[in-house]
């Protein structure tokens, strides 16, 4: 059976223990409900460490009141069963209330990056997510944590907040995990109807094809339009950004050519929201 625990000394000893044999440890911070895209994280931590954690934890935090945080998918069983045929070392579990404090009054702000994109619709969500990885991070002390580039607007505000606070953590960037038809892997697709399912790969095919344009030097405020466009007559009920963006800076980019691009995108299919990104890269236009 596979090692798993919900208390913060059983955790420590356990590390204390690979760090006093000289072991290097991955972190794979998830919030369950795992797919196949987390476990090629989980498999990338593997091949970089000795010892690979992988937390489940759905973070209050980073939900606002009116989000999914009661009916995000759940299924821990079926996530430990997955973790241990992939060979993680050790499963740390953490509540509430042993996470969060009643009176939790410190959080971890990173301004810039946090701001714009899906900061504007969800503007409590990178607090969220960089004071609870902070806090993750604190706990595992892992030489090397894995992200997906999926949540790549995430991923900068990880590595930025690494950065800014001195933690001696390298962090690996996953490129998305995609379903045959290109639809990225996420938890929240089990939210989405056998309708909405058809529909759903149409973002990936989109901001392929817009890339594809951008890297050829098209202009990218008509790219940007005509991919929202697309987008709605696709059948997505909303899209809330397309953009294109610097890919470390996320400053907004006019064309391709002006540096290394990153087109992102956040659309609605009914009750769903949906997110996924590519790279724009001028020579592969
Ligand atoms: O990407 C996620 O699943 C979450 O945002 C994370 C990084 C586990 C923090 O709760």
């Amino acid at each position: 059976m596979i090692a798993t625990t919900g208390d913060l000394e059983e955790l420590r000893r356990q590390i204390g223990l690979w760090r006093g044999d000289g072991l290097k440890i991955g972190f794979v911070p998830t919030m369950g409900y795992l797919h196949d895209g987390h476990l090629a994280l989980v498999r990338r931590a593997l091949a970089l460490a000795d010892r690979v954690v992988v937390s489940i934890f759905v973070n209050p935090t980073q939900f606002a009141p009116h989000e999914d945080f009661e009916r995000y998918p759940r299924d821990e069983r079926g996530d430990l069963a997955k973790l241990e045929r992939e060979g993680t070392h050790l499963v740390y579990l953490p509540t509430r209330e042993t996470m969060y404090f009643p009176d939790h009054a410190t959080w971890v702000t990173v301004e810039g990056l946090s701001e714009g994109l899906c900061g504007i619709t969800r503007p409590h969500f990178f607090r969220g997510v960089a004071t609870v990885v902070t806090k993750l991070f604190n706990r595992v002390q892992p030489d090397v944590a894995v992200f997906g580039e999926k949540d790549y607007q995430q991923l900068l505000v990880v590595r930025r907040l690494v950065r800014d606070l001195d933690l001696p953590i390298e962090i690996v960037g996953h490129p998305t995990v995609r379903e045959p038809d290109g639809l990225a892997m996420s938890s929240r697709n089990a939210y989405l109807s056998a309708e909405e399912r058809r529909i759903a790969p149409a973002l990936f095919r989109i901001l392929r094809e817009t890339a594809a344009r951008l890297a050829r030097g098209a202009e990218a405020a008509a790219e940007l339009e005509a991919a929202r466009q697309a987008l709605l007559e696709a059948g997505f009920t909303r899209v809330e950004y397309v953009e294109l963006r610097h890919a470390e800076t996320l400053a907004p980019l006019e064309r391709a050519s002006e540096g290394e691009g990153r087109l992102l995108a956040a659309v609605h299919l009914g009750g769903t929201r949906l997110i996924d990104n590519v790279p724009v890269r001028p020579d592969e236009g």
